[in-house]
């Protein structure tokens, strides 16, 4: 093992020394720094590059729980582990929220914090590795799927469901899979995949250049397996994306991928219809309330028009909360079966964001877990599911069916 690179975090100075003396038993581990509070521990973790950070919870100027907040977001290779007294129970929890890793209370022996460390940095290097594992280079088997996740109502969980699909995907398929974030302006793709990108889908619309494999990789950023295209950082900058981009960019993705997902706004514009028309898959996120139900409704009544029907997979999302309407309810009021639901789990749902860590990843025996695996086989190759294969004729464009419908009429 190489060594350890320990940054001790606490106010009290004698602590401090107590804490750097336990850690000089081990020849590994090395004390590159201390901060007494928060902000400094930030300033010492940028100019040190520790592997771990010891923090106390009480700290001046900025709080422990803040800095490791801070950490997670700025620093995610750090792994931070809180130092804390009986009866913090409270804190703990809030700085295991914020991203700590492990907690240790005191007073503890010095082997204890020792093999606390290492196990953590072993556990944190691993979890880093599969993060920026280079994505899966298996030779897709089958045509690439293109799988678009829209609603008609904000709020449905299309981000939540387009990311925990993707990753599932690439767990399950070990093939490539891309994740685009076309919902221009307040894409949620990059926080939830906890990505910080520069270069997003606002910054490659300006590229003068084809848009090949090389120019497009060079705008993917690579999380838990799945590669992702991030949204505009600035909602302004949204308008720079047009149609015939997107259409340019899914093809090109899809040429090495074998799977793009696509996160939508909920808007029914040339963007999202763009989408829509390369897709294989359109998975269409309702909520049992009656706006989304009426929504969606007009929605799919739409998309009948435009003969995407055979595409439409009907995705339940938050089902069984007791709010007065049943499956039975939503699959008639759309006229159209359920292919998948999820129940709610909103603390599960909501630590998974708060973390940027997927529910698939967080807890692969959940039933919202379960839920994407029967998703899977309906929009995916698997070798052992047959899966449903509309036999729909390749379509001409959307403007072209739209001028063709309009001249009919
Ligand atoms: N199955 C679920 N159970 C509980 N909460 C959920 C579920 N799906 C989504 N949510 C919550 O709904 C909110 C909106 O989800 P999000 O995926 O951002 O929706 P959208 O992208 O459609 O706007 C999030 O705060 C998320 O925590
Ligand atoms: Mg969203």
């Amino acid at each position: 093992m190489r060594e350890i690179k320990v940054l001790i975090a606490d106010d009290i100075k004698q602590t401090r020394e107590n804490i750097r003396m336990l850690l000089e038993l081990d020849p590994l581990i090395q004390v590159v720094g201390e901060a007494a509070d928060g902000e400094q521990t930030l300033e010492m973790a940028r100019m040190t590059s520790p592997d771990v950070v010891l923090m106390d919870i009480n700290m001046p100027v900025m709080d422990g729980i803040k800095a490791t907040e801070m950490l997670t977001i700025h620093f995610p290779r750090i792994a931070v582990i809180v130092i804390s007294v009986q009866g913090e129970q409270e804190y703990l929890k809030k700085a295991m929220m914020a991203g700590a890793r492990e907690y240790m209370i005191k007073p503890f022996t010095a082997d204890e914090l020792i093999s606390t460390i290492k196990r953590v940095v072993e556990i944190n290097q691993k979890r880093w590795e599969a993060q920026q594992a280079p994505l899966q280079t298996a030779a897709p088997s089958h045509k690439p799927q293109i799988i678009t996740v829209f609603s008609a109502k904000g709020g449905a969980g299309r981000t939540t469901l387009a990311v925990n699909l993707a990753v599932a995907l690439a767990q399950q398929t070990e093939e490539r899979v891309a994740l685009v974030d076309l919902d221009l302006q307040f894409g949620d793709v990059a926080v939830m995949m906890n990505i910080h990108p520069k270069r997003t889908i606002a910054e490659l619309m300006q590229e003068n250049e084809e848009f090949d494999r090389d120019l497009l990789e060079s705008y993917l950023y690579g999380r838990n397996g799945v590669n992702v295209l991030a949204a505009p950082n600035k909602p302004e900058l949204a308008e720079l994306v047009n149609e015939e981009g997107v259409n340019k960019i899914l093809r090109g993705l899809a040429g090495f991928h074998s799977y793009v997902v696509v996160d939508t706004a909920c808007a029914f514009n040339d963007i999202t219809l763009a989408a829509f028309d390369q897709s294989d898959s359109i998975l269409m996120v309702v909520t049992p309330d009656l706006p989304s139900l009426k929504d969606n409704k007009r929605a799919l009544d739409l998309a009948r028009t435009l003969s995407l029907q055979p595409k439409i997979k009907l995705v339940l999302n938050r089902s069984g909360g007791g709010y007065g309407i049943e499956d039975e309810d939503v699959e008639r009021a759309m006229e159209m079966r359920i292919d998948a639901s999820f129940s709610s789990d909103s603390r599960l749902v909501m630590t998974s964001i708060n973390r940027g860590i997927p529910f698939v990843i967080m807890d692969p025996g959940s039933p919202l877990t379960r839920s994407i695996h029967t998703l899977l086989p309906q929009v995916a190759r698997l070798e052992r599911n047959t899966v449903k294969n509309s036999a729909a004729p390749k379509k001409a464009g959307f403007l072209r069916r739209r001028r063709e419908q309009l001249a009919l009429q």
